[in-house]
């Protein structure tokens, strides 16, 4: 039988912590998922059991200050310790790109993407794209209404918005080559398509690459999350 990733949460507030620039930002770190018992039945090699690293990543314009096992994948690193959730887990392998973020402008699936290799980085999340949902990707989305359940549209927005910076005016075939590996279980593939081509015509390839820098900091603040006390 093969072996079901685990969701965010399994490394919890247990293995790992944030400690961001800002201490009255602190939120109280949650529970995992999972909860001990799950934890206990995590073998001893398994990452959330090893010895976590220092190490700064850069969200949205943030610097954060992470304590993490260094092959902790970013979309952990982003929802339970950066408290960004946004960015959804789906199927943890790689293939449904419901995790998608952007690594130094280029689209990445934060669910197999260690933590460690991304130092230096500029990730830009879900959160980062826009301070309240008015780039022009975002803004196709609500006028051609793309969204049915939900789930896999921030990975497909910024798949999109990664065409977008890279092909100003993508044809049909750029389009379906660039979401291919972006699984949509609602069918909305034709409704992506047209806001994709609207998002065009509303200028997002120049929005997006100015989205990072225009981000306030207090909008997405580092967070502290407190250690294991037991
Ligand atoms: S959750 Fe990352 S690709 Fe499916
Ligand atoms: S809108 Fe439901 S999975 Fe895409």
């Amino acid at each position: 039988m093969p072996i079901r990733p685990r969701a965010p949460g399994v490394f919890g507030k247990h293995r790992a912590r944030c400690t961001g620039r800002s201490p009255s930002s602190a939120r109280k770190s949650r529970p995992s998922r999972y909860g001990d018992a799950a934890s206990a039945r995590v073998g001893s090699n398994h990452p959330s059991r090893r010895q976590g690293i220092r190490m700064k990543l850069n969200v949205n314009g943030i610097e954060h200050d992470i304590d993490a096992p260094p092959d902790m994948p970013l979309l952990w690193a982003l929802r339970d310790l950066i408290h960004l959730t946004g960015t959804k887990f789906g199927c943890g392998i790689a293939q449904c790109g419901a995790c998608t973020v952007h690594v130094d402008g280029s689209p990445r699936r934060a669910c197999v993407t260690p933590v460690s290799t991304l130092e230096g980085k500029k990730i830009l999340t879900i959160e980062g794209l826009s301070k309240d949902g008015s780039h022009p990707v975002q803004r196709a989305w609500a006028e051609i209404d793309v969204v049915q359940c939900g789930y896999c549209q921030s990975g497909q927005i910024m798949s999109a918005a990664a065409l977008l910076a890279k092909i100003p005016a993508p044809s049909d075939t750029d389009i379906d080559q660039a979401l291919s590996g972006n699984i949509c279980r609602c069918g909305t593939y034709p409704r992506i398509r047209a806001a994709v081509k609207r998002a065009a015509e509303l200028g997002a390839g120049h929005a997006i690459a100015a989205a990072p820098s225009d981000l306030p900091s207090m909008l997405l603040p580092s967070v502290t999350v407190p250690a294991r006390t037991a």
